[in-house]
């Protein structure tokens, strides 16, 4: 199994916070209909909500910080 890590996809847990996703990844429904991820601030950046509290499910919407 190869190692490269240039070529991984890299997942940061931030405590009380989002999942940021870094690198290529598909997210999908649990009809495995994929979902286009929101614009983000930083290019190429998927934030997938860890709190619970977000309006825009799978996806962060910064409500984790009210
Ligand atoms: S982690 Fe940001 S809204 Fe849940």
């Amino acid at each position: 199994m190869s190692h490269d890590p240039a070529s991984q996809t890299r997942i940061t847990w931030k405590p009380s916070g989002p999942y940021v996703i870094e690198g290529p990844v598909e997210i999908r429904d649990n009809n495995g209909d994929p979902i286009e991820p929101p614009p983000a601030k930083i290019p190429g950046q998927i934030k997938l909500c860890g709190c619970g509290m977000s309006r825009t499910k799978p996806f962060c919407d910064g409500s984790h910080k009210r």
